[in-house]
């Protein structure tokens, strides 16, 4: 099991981003950006898919032993993020959102 919620289990597509750390641009004092770049990919993934009136869920708390067992691509390859992908039901509650300020560091 990759991830147990219903919204990932009954979701008519998953999407997960995977990175090849051996093949990674690193960085001179040895930071592998990997996972930088996998990130990348879902981002620009869920903006699309929201953009085109879709619904998403980002997922980094997925059993990672599982998803490279189930998935099979190989020990080169690491899971990085899931997300479903789908047409959401509609949300009855209103966002809470932080303050720019709450976020934003201004130096
Ligand atoms: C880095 C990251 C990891 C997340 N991992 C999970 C996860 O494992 N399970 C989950 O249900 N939601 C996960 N989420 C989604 C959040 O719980 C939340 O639903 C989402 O960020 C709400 O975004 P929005 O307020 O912009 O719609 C994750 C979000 C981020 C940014």
């Amino acid at each position: 099991m990759i991830y147990p919620s219903l919204f990932f289990t009954q979701a008519p597509i998953v999407l997960g981003i995977f990175s090849i750390p051996g093949e990674s641009w690193v960085r001179k004092d040895g930071r592998n950006y990997g996972d930088v770049d996998a990130v990348i990919v879902m981002d620009h993934i869920v903006m699309e898919a929201t953009a085109l009136g879709l619904g998403t869920c980002w997922i980094a708390n997925f059993d990672s032993i599982a998803a490279s067992e189930i998935i099979g691509l190989g020990k080169d390859f690491e899971p990085i993020a899931f997300t479903p992908i789908g047409y959401a039901e509609p949300k009855d509650f209103k966002k809470v959102r932080k303050t720019l300020e709450e976020i934003v560091v201004y130096l």
